[in-house]
């Protein structure tokens, strides 16, 4: 486990979509080092709810140009990130209510596979249709 570093070989092509995967995977990293550092249930649940917000955010984005120019995928584009999207919730609302109870490595794990999954891998299946339609 380390910190996660981007690359082009992971873009999908939309210079707005890649930046905020960027944000996020430097948002994954600011967590993990502060688990290292031993960060407060405080400190660490600040990092979670920042994540969860910008991750909606990004969701939100993603769904305005999908849905603006018709993506035939679109449906199940946004069930994915709506499962994501409820799953980082309850971790989040787990965590806030008992820390102890939650261990903070399968927070960082979550976000880690679960939403770089999504980025990697369901994300780059709209690359070209957005681009067909200008968007890059
Ligand atoms: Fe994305
Ligand atoms: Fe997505």
């Amino acid at each position: 486990m380390s910190i996660i570093v981007w690359t082009p070989a992971l873009s999908v092509g939309i210079a707005q979509f890649d930046a905020e995967h960027q944000s996020l995977l430097g948002m994954f990293n600011d967590l993990f080092t502060s688990i290292g550092d031993g960060g407060s249930p405080e400190q660490l649940g600040e990092l979670i709810e920042g994540i969860v917000n910008y991750t909606n955010r990004h969701f939100a984005h993603e769904e305005f140009h999908l849905t603006k120019y018709g993506y035939p995928q679109l449906e199940q584009h946004k069930a994915h990130h709506r499962r994501l999207s409820d799953e980082a919730a309850a971790i989040q609302s787990r965590y806030a209510a008992a820390p102890d109870s939650v261990p903070i490595m399968d927070v960082f794990m979550f976000f880690r596979t679960g939403l770089i999954r999504h980025f990697y891998n369901v994300d780059p299946l709209y690359t070209k249709f957005l681009q067909a339609h200008g968007v890059s």
